[in-house]
C-alpha cells in the first residue's frame, strides 16, 4: 500500500501585496438638488378687488353725483359694486413671501351735495413680514362747507391683516385680507372716520413672469443648499489565501493514479486598478524514503468562480506536467477587481516503477 501525499502550499501560500500607494483619487458625489434660491419674481399680470367701505358706497351711491360712483383709467367696477384694479408691475418674493404690487385705475366717489368729489388711486399692496400696507393716491375736493382739501400720492390708506397666498404654478392669490384705515386714510374722508376703521376685506390674484415658478414658503422647490461630499479611497492589495496547507491525494496503485482536491484558494483583487491578473502552480517532484515521483506526473483540471459584484475570472485549462508552471486561474485587464476563488482536481499518475512508500511534494501558487 502506498500513500502518496501532497503538501500544496504548506506555509508556502504567498500574499502579494500590491499598489497600496496606488490611489483611486478623489469620488465626488454632489448632493444637489434645485438651483439656489432664486432672485424674487416678476408680478406679470393680475388684478386687486377691494370695494374700499361698503356703507361708504351706500351713501355715496344714493346721492346725487353723475355718476355718483364712477370707475377709470383701468379700474372697472365689479357686479357687487366693488372694485377691481388692475396689476401694474412688482414683484413676489416666494422664500421670504415678500410682495409689492403695484395697481392702476382710479376710483371717483362725487356727492355734491354734500360738497366733495373722493378719487382714489394707484393702489399699491405691499406684504412684508410685520410691514403690510395699502398705499394709494388719494384726493379729496370740496366745494364748500368748511372742509379742508386732503391730496396725498401712494399713503398708507389702510393696513393689511394676516393672510398667507395660495401659490399654484405661477398664480399667487391672497383671498379676503382683512383691511384696517390709518389714520392718514381716515384724513381724506372728512372726519367721518377714525384710524382703525375696518374697511372691505380685499383679494388679489396675480400671474408672475413667465419661467419663474415660485414654489412659496415651506413648498419644495422653494429653496435649495448644496453641500459637497467627497471621500478619498486607496488603493487595496492584491492578495491570495488558501483554505487548506495540506492535501491528501487517495486511491493510489503502482501504474494506476491517486487524486485528490486542491483547497480553495481565494484572490482577492482590490487594488481598483482592474490591472488583470494570473494565479500560476507549479510542483515539484515528490519524494520518498523509496524514491521519488517526477513532477511532471501530476495533472490538474481547475475551476474558477467569481463572487457577486467581481469581474471575470477564467480556469486554466486542464494539463498533466506541473512540473512546469500552468495557469490555474486568471483575470484579464479590464474586468479583473474583486474575490475569486479557485480550485482543482488534482491526479497524478503513478508510474509502474514507482516503489510502495511515502512521497510528499510541494505545489507553490503565485500570484503576479
Ligand atoms: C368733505 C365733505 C364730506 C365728506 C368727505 C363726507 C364723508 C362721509 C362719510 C365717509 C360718511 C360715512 C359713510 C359710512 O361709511 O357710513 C358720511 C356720512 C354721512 N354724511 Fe357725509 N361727508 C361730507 C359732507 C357731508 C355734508 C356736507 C353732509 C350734510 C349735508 C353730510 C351728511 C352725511 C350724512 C347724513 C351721513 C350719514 C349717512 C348714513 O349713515 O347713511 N356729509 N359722510
Amino acid at each position: 500500500m502506498t500513500t502518496t501525499r501532497l503538501r500544496a502550499g504548506a506555509g508556502r501560500h504567498r500574499m502579494l501585496r500590491w499598489g497600496t500607494a496606488l490611489a483611486l483619487g478623489t469620488a465626488a458625489v454632489f448632493a444637489t438638488a434645485a438651483p439656489a434660491a432664486a432672485a424674487p419674481a416678476e408680478v406679470d399680470s393680475g388684478h386687486l378687488d377691494w370695494g374700499f367701505k361698503a356703507s361708504f358706497r351706500a351713501y355715496v351711491g344714493t346721492g346725487n353725483g353723475t355718476p355718483p360712483i364712477g370707475a377709470s383709467n383701468g379700474a372697472t367696477i365689479n357686479a357687487n359694486g366693488t372694485f377691481r384694479f388692475p396689476v401694474t408691475g412688482g414683484s413676489y418674493d416666494a422664500a421670504s413671501g415678500a410682495t409689492t404690487v403695484n395697481y392702476g385705475g382710479t376710483v371717483v366717489f362725487s356727492y355734491p351735495a354734500h360738497f366733495f368729489t373722493i378719487t382714489m388711486a394707484n393702489p399699491t399692496v405691499q406684504l412684508d413680514g410685520a410691514t403690510r400696507v395699502l398705499k394709494a393716491d388719494v384726493d379729496l375736493t370740496t366745494t364748500g362747507g368748511g372742509f379742508e382739501p386732503v391730496h396725498v400720492v401712494q399713503a398708507t390708506v389702510a393696513t393689511i391683516g394676516a393672510g398667507d397666498p395660495v401659490v399654484t404654478g405661477t398664480s399667487v392669490a391672497w383671498t379676503s385680507l382683512g383691511v384696517t384705515m390709518t389714520e392718514t386714510g381716515a384724513s381724506a374722508f372728512g372726519g367721518f372716520y377714525g384710524a382703525g376703521t375696518a374697511l372691505d376685506p380685499l383679494s388679489g390674484a396675480v400671474t408672475l413672469a413667465a419661467g419663474e415658478e415660485p414654489g412659496g414658503p415651506g413648498e419644495p422647490g422653494g429653496a435649495s443648499t448644496d453641500q459637497e461630499l467627497t471621500v478619498e479611497v486607496p488603493g487595496g492589495p492584491l492578495s491570495l489565501s488558501s483554505a487548506g496547507g495540506t492535501v491528501a491525494l487517495t486511491g493510489a496503485t503502482i501504474g494506476g493514479a491517486a487524486t485528490g482536491a486542491l483547497n480553495a484558494t481565494t484572490v482577492s483583487d482590490l487594488r481598483g486598478t482592474n490591472a488583470g491578473w494570473n494565479l500560476v502552480g507549479q510542483v515539484e517532484d515528490f519524494t520518498g524514503d523509496a524514491g521519488t515521483i517526477g513532477a511532471g506526473q501530476l495533472g490538474w483540471s481547475p475551476t474558477a468562480t467569481a463572487a457577486p459584484g467581481s469581474g471575470t475570472v477564467t480556469a486554466g485549462g486542464a494539463a498533466t506536467g506541473l512540473g512546469t508552471g500552468h495557469t490555474l486561474c486568471k483575470s484579464d485587464p479590464g474586468a479583473s477587481a474583486g474575490v475569486f476563488t479557485c480550485g482543482a482536481g488534482l491526479t497524478l499518475n503513478i508510474p509502474a516503477t514507482t516503489k510502495p512508500g511515502s512521497y510528499t511534494a510541494t505545489l507553490t501558487l503565485t500570484l503576479s
